[in-house]
């Protein structure tokens, strides 16, 4: 058993990064909304509780409030933000709404000595008062401590900033922590973990492989389970994990729509068939997708009828397996690389509070259409601990590593119709800048521009302009190269790439892939831009 922190979500826009960083401190956790019962908060047997911020006003929100059981536990309490005026409210002090908002960059300073923040700094005063750089984001302010607090921080215009009852264990920030703008804020929250709960730093990747392996075996004792494999990083870990849980019970569909990217149906095969030894029926379906796509050019439509398809053939698929044939009985398990943040996305917490709704992941409903049990090793984990999962299961790390790709894969990268003469020539055109962007080294970091890259793709324009290639005109294509950096893909900058990189693709593309004739380098941020161009 591991210890557990329990978070108790009120609707910020960031609690996920709460339970980030606390996972990356190799402690468990998980977010639940702020009103469950108190039984729940009492079952759950937190080592600690974290309460998160949210939009809304203390004291215009009577149910946003911690249950009762959170004081009655025992345990250590961390008030972030919001959570730290619920707690400052329901334990006796004063919340006020504030005249203006505070939003951004502030400098805190810390008072007296408190175990949360002692020997914690990023600067310290002439004073010699220490000094925290961190990121607020609030209107409303504690203005009365309640009985028992001593005050921890504070500025000029929050003079409790963060206040403390180090005999409970109790301690709140009116700052974000968990952002990456609060320099101090990753040791604070390990401080509070770690030391304050005394929570053991026991989750690790490696070592739940093992424990999530006997959780398969145990759900799906001999019976068989059919998985929908894309070659996308979460499908691939649940199959490499699956299958080494049960082996030979486990077959992947792999549905090539023929919209992937170059040699990616057989790098999928020879990985999975060749390499792990896993039963994958690949389906090539390509000529059922271009044709479908034919005279399409909305980028809309194309998402519907590129999803249709895939669920039709899949379903086709599952079907013949549900049945069973030569020594298979027949299956009764869907598997889902669905992860954590899908989970409390799509309102797993119940109160959906924390949500911005992405519809692009997973095919909803389709465990019930086809009569097939649910099955989703990943729906603990976040996407960096899937990737180290897949890591220690013996996936190569450069699949884990990759960029993301969307689902509707080309289809969405070749502007307006979609033509197979178009998807090949994106498709080496992309192979290309991917290969140069993994060559070139930045040197100061030593990191190749692949990996200083959230994202990197080509677009295909399907428009021609004039060239001259030796004595003769030429008559050709265009391409946009693409490459972004992001933390969490809702906002992205273009990525700065050496123009000598941007040469050398450039370059390339243009003598190598016939067809293609000019080469250009998108420099739009989103917003107001997308990262894809469809
Ligand atoms: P945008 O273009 O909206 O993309 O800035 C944000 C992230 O979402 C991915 N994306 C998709 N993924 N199906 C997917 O599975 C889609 O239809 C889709 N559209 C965008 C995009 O690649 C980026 O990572």
């Amino acid at each position: 058993m591991h210890d557990k922190i329990l978070i108790l979500d009120f609707g910020s826009q960031v609690t996920q990064l709460i339970a980030r960083r606390v996972r990356e401190a190799h402690v468990y956790c998980e977010i639940h909304p702020n009103d469950v019962s108190d039984a729940f908060v009492r079952e759950f047997a937190p080592k600690a509780i974290i309460l998160s911020g949210s939009h809304a006003s203390t004291y215009e929100a009577e149910d946003l409030r911690a249950p009762q059981a959170v004081w009655d536990l025992g345990v250590p309490v961390l008030g972030i933000c919001y959570g730290m005026q619920t707690m400052a409210a329901q334990l006796g002090g004063a919340v006020e709404g504030g005249k203006t908002r505070e939003f951004g960059y502030a400098e805190v300073r810390a008072h007296g000595h408190t175990r949360l923040l002692e020997g914690i700094q990023d600067f310290a005063t002439a004073e010699g008062h220490g000094m925290l750089k961190v990121w607020m984001s609030h209107g409303d302010k504690v203005t009365t401590l309640p009985p028992g607090f001593k005050l921890m921080a504070s500025t000029p215009s929050c003079p409790i900033a963060g206040m403390a009852d180090e005999a409970r264990g109790y301690y709140a920030v009116q700052f974000h922590p968990e952002v990456t703008h609060t320099v101090q804020g990753r040791a604070l929250l390990e401080r509070f973990v770690l030391q304050i709960a005394g929570a053991r730093p026991d989750w690790v990747m490696r070592d739940h492989v093992e424990a999530a392996v006997a959780r398969i075996r145990e759900q799906v004792g001999d019976e068989e389970v059919i998985l929908g494999l894309s070659g996308g990083v979460d499908s691939s870990v649940a199959a490499a994990l699956i299958h080494r849980a049960i082996g030979e019970q486990l077959t992947c569909v792999f549905v090539d729509h023929g919209l992937l990217r170059l040699n990616e149906g057989d790098m999928v095969m020879d990985m999975f068939a060749g390499k792990l030894h896993a039963r994958v029926i690949r389906v090539d379906a390509s000529e059922l997708f271009l044709g479908e796509l034919a005279g399409v050019s909305d980028p809309e439509a194309k998402r519907k009828i590129i999803g249709r398809l895939f669920v039709d053939v899949f379903k086709a698929e599952a079907a013949k397996l549900k049945a069973g044939s030569g020594g298979h009985k027949g299956a009764s398990f869907l598997a889902q690389g669905t992860i954590y943040p899908d989970v409390i996305e799509s309102g797993g917490a119940k109160t959906k509070k924390a949500t911005t709704i992405k519809s692009h992941h997973n095919v909803g409903g389709l465990p019930e259409q086809l009569g097939l049990k649910l099955l989703e090793p990943l729906r603990d984990l976040f996407k960096d601990e899937v990737r180290e999962l897949g890591v220690a299961v013996g996936l190569p790390p450069e699949m884990v590593y990759r960029h993301p790709f969307p689902g509707p894969g080309l289809g969405v990268r070749i502007l307006g119709e979609v033509k197979k003469e178009y998807a090949d020539l994106l498709r080496r055109a992309d192979a290309i800048f991917i290969e140069e962007l993994r060559n070139f080294r930045d040197e100061a970091s030593g990191k190749s521009w692949y990996d200083l890259t959230s994202q990197a793709f080509t677009v295909f324009l399907p428009v021609k302009s004039v060239g001259v290639m030796g004595d003769g005109r030429t008559y050709d294509y265009v391409v946009a190269l693409r490459a972004v950096q992001t933390s969490d893909f809702m906002t992205a900058d273009w990525a700065e790439l050496p123009y000598a990189l941007l040469k050398k693709v450039s370059g390339r593309i243009i003598n190598e892939v016939r067809g293609i004739n000019r080469v250009t380098y998108d420099v739009s941020s989103k917003p107001p831009a997308t990262i894809e161009w469809e």
